[in-house]
């Protein structure tokens, strides 16, 4: 069941030499603020979803060094190994090089960081990035999809900013949003269902309570020809703007709580329970429509939760492997590690 079993750094962020051998079910290292735990499993992300979850291979190489290793021993004998040497990245599995990670070489990830605490309340940029890494794992068509959208959505903007442009040369890029446009939509509403049929009842198992939870899909909900007819409609707008007003990369999701929004109406726990929900969910779903059991990485958001919900965390994912970071020992827990 467990997947990551030795982890091996040199010049990766912080770190100029370190290893670490993971236990196969829960792995906790402990160390004060900026002492290197997020980076541990920034690298962790890294050899299982082939990019990291916050910044560029140049921001991970350490300062005033010309390269940076990682090496990642995974339990079915696989060895994952990626270098960087200031310009290139390579990823190096059982020996095989490659430029980047194939579908078959990557492993689901539920990663909690401190941030998604307060995913309820934040921006709808941010809500959006979260959805879309989430829905990227589930299907890696959707990530391809989103590649296209953005290429065209660009392209579209670009286009607008020009000192002359006539309405018809945006004709084909409207054509190619409103095509990925509503195949995102269509996959986004269709995840969403996934996540809605269980959130009410993770939700209750871990607030013992009635209260129904729903995210509602906010923005766009059209076919592919009235999806043309806006994007044409908005011509005039969006020309004096200098970029595209309607379209997904504009979409919202909304947390409801008892049918009213949640941000605003539910209490700090209940927002907090209802993240746990949703990241229990997450787990199950990757693992259903990947076929592999996701690692859980669990970033030092011990700290923002009570006994209550920090038991709830432990036990819901007591089936994976768990490679937790924290300042300090939560209760009746072993230390693998200390920064
Ligand atoms: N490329 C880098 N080279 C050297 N140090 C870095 C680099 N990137 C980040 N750091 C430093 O690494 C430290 C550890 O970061 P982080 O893993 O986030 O620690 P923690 O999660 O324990 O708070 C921080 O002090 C940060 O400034
Ligand atoms: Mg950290």
């Amino acid at each position: 069941m467990n997947i990551v079993k030795r982890v091996s750094l040199k010049n990766f962020r912080c770190h100029g030499e370190f290893d670490l051998n993971c236990d196969e079910s829960t792995t906790l290292i402990i160390g004060e603020n900026g002492s290197g735990k997020t980076s541990i499993l920034e690298a962790i992300y890294l050899a299982l979803r082939g990019k990291s979850f916050k910044g560029t291979d140049k921001d991970i190489l350490k300062r005033d060094v010309d390269y940076y290793r990682a090496e990642i021993d995974l339990v079915d004998a696989k060895k994952i190994i990626i270098r960087f040497d200031g310009t290139k990245k390579e990823f190096e599995i059982d020996g095989k090089k490659s430029s980047r990670l194939s579908k078959s070489d990557r492993y689901p990830v539920v990663l909690f960081e401190p941030n998604d605490i307060y995913l309820i309340g934040s921006s709808p940029s941010r809500r959006r990035d979260y959805f879309d890494e989430l829905f990227k794992q589930i299907n890696e068509n959707y990530g391809v999809i989103l590649g296209k959208y953005n290429k065209a959505l660009k392209q579209r903007n670009d286009l607008l900013k020009e000192e002359i442009v006539n309405k018809d040369d945006l004709f084909s890029w409207n054509v190619m949003c409103a095509n990925y446009g509503t195949e995102l939509i269509r996959q986004r509403i269709n995840n969403l269902e996934k996540i809605n049929e269980k959130l009410t009842d993770t939700y209750r198992n871990i607030a013992k309570n009635e209260d129904i939870c729903t995210i509602k899909y906010l923005g766009t909900k059209v076919d592919e020809n009235e999806y043309l007819q806006n994007l044409e409609k908005n011509y005039d707008k969006d020309r004096i703007l200098g970029y595209t007003t309607f379209g997904v990369h504009r979409d919202d999701y909304e947390f409801m709580f008892n049918n009213k929004k949640a941000d605003g109406s539910a209490s700090r726990g209940e927002n907090r329970s209802m993240i746990l929900a949703l990241k229990f969910i997450e787990a199950q779903i990757l693992e259903r429509e990947v076929g592999k059991k996701p690692v859980v990485l669990l970033d030092d958001i011990f700290s923002e939760l009570d006994e209550v919900r920090q038991k709830h965390l432990i036990d819901n994912f007591k089936d994976y492997q768990m490679v937790i970071t924290s300042t300090a020992v939560p209760s009746e827990m072993r230390v693998d590690k200390k920064l």
